[in-house]
């Protein structure tokens, strides 16, 4: 059910529920969902050249280099899988990188879901990532049929590194000094949709299908 070329970004804070919402319009698109913050993870997981200075950044809550994330971006980019469309979950983050995908594509629609501070940080305390497949849970909101195992694959469910207390407040401190001016950037172009990120997960799903005449 895609025949309108979707180019998706997905912007907000750590923990507003970007990947689990590109995940709902992933399927229901049949697009699909990238996240820049595990193609970041998958570079360290294979130990290559550039691993050890990724990881550094990740793990202390930073963002990783331009060079390093844009190379990424453009080599999915020009992959036939993305022909129908795409969701971009955690890029762009920061004006600079906004501008650079300016230069290789449109964007169709930008949904900025938006959560308070605090609430960022009582759901990280509880997420729960598969080691296998990525899948996301939470362990109050949305958790595992069975204790420490995924749902979808069988994987063990892991603690991310970057979700310890110093990590949450550095990227909070980053999303509201750089990723706040992407918002404006794409708002000026006329592209953002604004999704009230603090309902249950159902919901958000509802309100964003909404939005994007899914229904
Ligand atoms: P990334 O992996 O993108 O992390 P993030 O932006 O901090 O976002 P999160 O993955 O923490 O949260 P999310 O919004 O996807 O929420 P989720 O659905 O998981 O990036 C990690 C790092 O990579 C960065 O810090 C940086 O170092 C680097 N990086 C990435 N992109 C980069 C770039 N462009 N440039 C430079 N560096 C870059 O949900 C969170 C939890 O809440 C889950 O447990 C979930 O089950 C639960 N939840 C979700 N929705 C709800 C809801 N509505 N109600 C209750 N619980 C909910």
């Amino acid at each position: 059910m895609n025949d309108k070329n979707y180019k998706i970004i997905m912007l907000g804070p750590p923990a507003s529920g970007k990947g689990t919402q590109a995940e709902f319009l992933s399927e229901k698109l049949k697009i699909p969902n990238i996240s820049v913050g595990q193609l970041l993870r998958d570079e360290v997981d294979k130990k290559g050249e550039r691993a050890a200075e990724i990881e550094e950044q990740m793990n202390s809550g930073g963002l990783v280099s331009n060079a390093i994330v844009n190379e990424l971006v453009k080599n999915k980019l020009s992959q036939d899988e993305i022909k129908q469309g795409f969701i971009f979950d955690g890029f762009p983050r920061i004006r600079i990188q906004a501008k650079y995908l300016d230069t290789l594509t449109d964007i169709s629609h930008v949904l900025h879901v938006e959560v308070s501070d605090q609430e960022v940080e009582n759901r990280l305390s509880g997420r729960r990532t598969c080691s296998e497949c990525g899948d996301v849970y939470h362990l109050k909101f949305n958790p595992p049929k069975q204790e420490d195992v995924c749902d979808k694959c069988g994987g063990k469910l892991e603690t991310r590194e970057d979700d310890t207390p110093a990590g949450i407040k550095k990227r909070l401190k980053i999303y509201h000094q750089e990723t706040e001016e992407v918002v404006e950037f794409y708002e000026k172009k006329g592209v953002l949709i604004k999704i009230n990120g603090e309902q249950p997960i159902e919901d958000v799903k509802k309100e964003i299908f909404s939005k994007l005449d899914l229904e």
